[in-house]
């Protein structure tokens, strides 16, 4: 397995010439420089500020709330914190779609105002002209096709997408037009992994998968969830790797303890 760990900075055309070697590319969630710190050092290819954090930041029941205001500064403090990965940022609820005037404001705001790399918008056809109008301006574009949570009231629920032939016939044909357009990449968000494994075979640019089982490009899953920072979300598709929601309950609680007990600090620990 070789990790391209040796490169200086990742772009869009590395992702290109992984998906062309077979090498996958790993990308995962970050909002803020701390989080984005480790990630980088441990040569996450692609560090995604997702609308992911009106649920898991600010505590929203959907990522409709999240403003672009609020995207750009967490954006920002993703930037300053990589040296390697590719930053990815999703343009929020609102701010792309209907008009490809005000989507390209937006992205311009992101890319001037935060240092990002390149944004992600969620829909196929019906955002075409948006996405033309931001590649026109030179920005690079991730698609995001099957389970899109910005569309949650048109969808009803969080469950698979496209088991059905028809849904299934019109993602692929959204993941072709993605292509033409020129998108350099595309999430695919909970759908069958025999579908993904279509769709992965029908384009030439990498897709990366979320819930969509192992014949793709890349993965990618939100941070907290792969920590165990959010306890309730279960997935079928998430791999836990740690349960810090119960490790950092457990050191304050210790801490809570020893500042009660006068157990901290000591005597090394003042001057
Ligand atoms: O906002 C997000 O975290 C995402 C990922 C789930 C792909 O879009």
């Amino acid at each position: 397995m070789s990790v391209n760990k040796d490169i200086k900075r990742m772009t869009t055309h590395v992702i290109q010439e992984m998906k062309e070697r077979d090498e996958k590319i790993t990308m995962l969630t970050a909002y803020d420089f701390s989080m984005a710190r480790i990630l980088d050092a441990a040569n996450i290819d692609v560090l995604l500020v997702g609308d992911s954090a009106s649920n898991v930041m600010a505590g929203h029941e959907t990522t409709l709330p999240i403003t672009l205001d609020q995207m750009i500064y967490h954006a920002s403090s993703v930037v300053r914190a990589v040296k390697r990965a590719l930053v990815v940022v999703d343009l929020p609820f609102g701010s792309y779609q209907g008009n490809s005037r005000i989507a390209l404001e937006s992205t311009i705001r992101i890319m001037k105002e935060s240092g990002a790399h390149a944004v992600k918008l969620e829909g196929g056809a019906e955002i075409q002209e948006s996405i033309k109008r931001i590649l026109s301006a030179g920005v690079p574009v991730m698609g995001h096709l099957g389970l899109t949570p910005q569309s949650i009231y048109k969808f009803g629920t969080y469950t698979v997408r496209a088991k059905e032939e028809a849904e299934a016939n019109k993602l692929i044909e959204d993941a072709k037009l993605l292509q033409e357009l020129g998108c350099f990449a595309i999430v695919l968000e909970k759908i069958p992994a025999k579908l993904a494994k279509r769709v992965t075979e029908s384009i030439d640019i990498p897709t990366i998968g979320i819930g969509a089982g192992p014949d793709v490009s890349g993965q990618v899953l939100v941070s907290h969830d792969l920590l165990g920072i959010t306890k309730d979300f279960k997935p079928r598709f998430l791999r836990r790797y740690l349960n810090l929601f119960d490790e950092i309950k457990r050191a304050a609680e210790q801490y809570g303890d020893d500042v009660r007990s006068g157990n901290f600090p000591n005597e090394k620990e003042q001057y």
